[in-house]
This record gives C-alpha cells, sequence and structure tokens, in this order.
C-alpha cells in the first residue's frame, strides 16, 4: 500500500504514550493512520477511537489499520463533536496532528496546492463554504480580517483590494490561477512561495480551524477524565499559541484575578501538569526527509485530577 502522507515527530509522539497499558487512546486526526498505526503496534492492548472529518482519509486509515480492526473505532466528523460523544469511555491518551494532510496537499482536486486546478480547500468535502467563496464573495473588510489575523501578513490591505479589484473583472476559478495573480504582485524574501501566507490564512477561515482547535481543547477539559496525556502536534504559531496558553491555564491552581490581593478562589483549579515546558521540534534528520514537518511542534499535558 502506497503511503501518501509522512507522519511527524512520530517517534517523539508515540513515546508520550509508551506506557499506557489499558484503556482508549483518541487519535483526532487519525488522517493515514500514521501515527494509530505506530500506537496500536506499540500498545499492544489499548484500543483507539480514530477521528477524521475528511472521508477519504478515513478510508484510507480503515485499509491501513485492517489488521487491528478489533481494537479500533472509525468516526467520520469534526474532532471536538465526535469526542464528546465518548465521555463514558475510559480515555487515557488524547492525540491531535492538526493542520492538513500531504494528500490533501498534493491532490489536485482538493485544491490546496499551489498549482491545482479547482479553488476548494475543505477538510470536509460535504461542508458548503470553500476557497472559492472566500476569495469571490467575502467583503473586503473581511478579506482584510483574516489576511491580517490568519496569515499574519504586513500587506493585508493591499492584497484584500488586489484581490478584490481583480474578481471584479473575473472571478478565480482556479488555486494556480489565484496563486499566480498573488505571486505576480507580492515579492517574498523568505524562501517560501508568496502566496503561502494568503493560502494559509483562507485554509484557516474555509476550515475554521482555530476555533476547532479551541473547541477540542474545551472539549477534552471538560470530559472530566482523570489521568489522561495529551499531546497536540501544530504547524504555525497561531495554532501553537493556543495550545500553549490552554496548557498553562489548564495547569494554574489560582484562577483569581491578577489585581486580587488574597487568593479567594479556593487555590484548587489545576487540572495536571504541563510536560513540555519547551515544544519538542522536528531534528535536522527529519526536516531533511520530509521538509513539511520544519514547522511542526509537539505540547504534551498530563491530565491528573488525583
Ligand atoms: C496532518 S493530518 C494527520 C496525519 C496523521 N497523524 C498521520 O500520521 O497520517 C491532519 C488531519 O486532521 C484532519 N482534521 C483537521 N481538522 C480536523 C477537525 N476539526 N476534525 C477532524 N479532523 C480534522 C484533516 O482532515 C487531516 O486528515
Amino acid at each position: 500500500m502506497q503511503i501518501p502522507h509522512k507522519s511527524v515527530l512520530l517517534k517523539e509522539t508515540i513515546e508520550v504514550f509508551q506506557n499506557i497499558h489499558e484503556g482508549y487512546i483518541v487519535d483526532c486526526t487519525v488522517g493515514y493512520g500514521g501515527h494509530s498505526e505506530a500506537i496500536l503496534k506499540q500498545n499492544d492492548h489499548i484500543k483507539m477511537i480514530c477521528i477524521d472529518r475528511d472521508s477519504q482519509a478515513i478510508e484510507f486509515s480503515k485499509r491501513r489499520l485492517k489488521p487491528f480492526e478489533d481494537r479500533v473505532v472509525f468516526v467520520q466528523g469534526r474532532f471536538a463533536q465526535v469526542i464528546n460523544r465518548y465521555k463514558d469511555f475510559p480515555i487515557k491518551g488524547v492525540l491531535a496532528d492538526i493542520g492538513v494532510s500531504s494528500l490533501q496537499l498534493d491532490s489536485n482536486e482538493r485544491g490546496f496546492g499551489f498549482n491545482s486546478n479547482t479553488l476548494d480547500m475543505r477538510m470536509d468535502s460535504s461542508q458548503s463554504l470553500s476557497a472559492k467563496d472566500v476569495i469571490n464573495y467575502y467583503s473586503l473588510e473581511k478579506l482584510e480580517n483574516i489576511f491580517k489575523e490568519y496569515g499574519e501578513i504586513r500587506e493585508y490591505k493591499k492584497v484584500a483590494s488586489l484581490i478584490v479589484n481583480r474578481r471584479e473583472k473575473k472571478l478565480f476559478e482556479s488555486s494556480i490561477e489565484f496563486s499566480n495573480f498573488i505571486a505576480k504582485h507580492l515579492t517574498n524574501r523568505k524562501k517560501i512561495h508568496p502566496a503561502t501566507l494568503v493560502f494559509q490564512a483562507i485554509r484557516i477561515e474555509v476550515n475554521n480551524e482555530l476555533e476547532e482547535l479551541k473547541k477540542l481543547l474545551d472539549s477534552i477539559q471538560n470530559l472530566h477524565i482523570h489521568k489522561c496525556l495529551v499531546a497536540i502536534i501544530s504547524f504555525h504559531s497561531l495554532e501553537d499559541k493556543i495550545v500553549k496558553q490552554t496548557f498553562k491555564r489548564w495547569q494554574k491552581s489560582c484562577v483569581c484575578d491578577e489585581n486580587v490581593l488574597k487568593c479567594v478562589c479556593g487555590n484548587n483549579h489545576s487540572i495536571g501538569k504541563v510536560l513540555t515546558k519547551k515544544p519538542i521540534v522536528p531534528k535536522g534528520e527529519e526536516i531533511e526527509n520530509n521538509p513539511r514537518s520544519r514547522s511542526s511542534k509537539l505540547r504534551v499535558f498530563k491530565i491528573d485530577r488525583g
């Protein structure tokens, strides 16, 4: 079977779960099953709940993980919603490797890549909002906002107005047409394609990625599990910041306002401990073999409610 996606930080991620010998581990983003397969091999007795919003990913993983079928449940859907359905299960580990998979990026018809002939970028092909709607029909202000917030693009006003002027003459039909248009007008001193941040912003908007991540973290907290290891891999600073701040908040025992002189909250709100003061990042060798891993960061939290 040809594997279209190289799992990032594979060894480092499965090591997080190596001492779990019973119960369930949830893979919130099974993708092409790489992390799940390695966990199932390593942890003989555990079961897994494997989630993805992309039906192609679920179909692929079902085939890849066939040898372990009696230990795996597959669910297509958005991770925060799905995980809530399993709150009565003995969950001992949660993994989320967020972002896009190589198959999504490399499939012409999914519209994630710069050279694609479509303009789509939906992780779940059954949802209605696509990149075409965002680029061709969002207002100037909305475009400015997503380029500023999700792309952190300095020239966000210029990019938005270029798009609006051009689409008044002719709507954008494909990613290749759109990325060439951006490249013609934006220069980039870094070694990345000039349209990288614009594509990132549109993808985040289409898939509501930051909100999804926040909802997932809230759902994990609200599962009220006693002991559980939570490992999150992110691919850009916006996601990493959400993970870092949430883990910090989870660890905090006192939740009083900063300005109060004396603690009045009971000082007993911590749900566990951050295990990664600094995020785990890929080594040079991994980046050489899989350049897409270069921006990945793994953070781990140990929920321990005593
Ligand atoms: C980087 S890939 C995961 C790769 C996987 N760990 C592997 O080793 O093959 C990320 C996956 O997360 C899925 N995904 C992203 N956001 C999601 C969400 N809110 N709910 C469920 N799946 C999501 C994407 O569809 C994609 O397949």
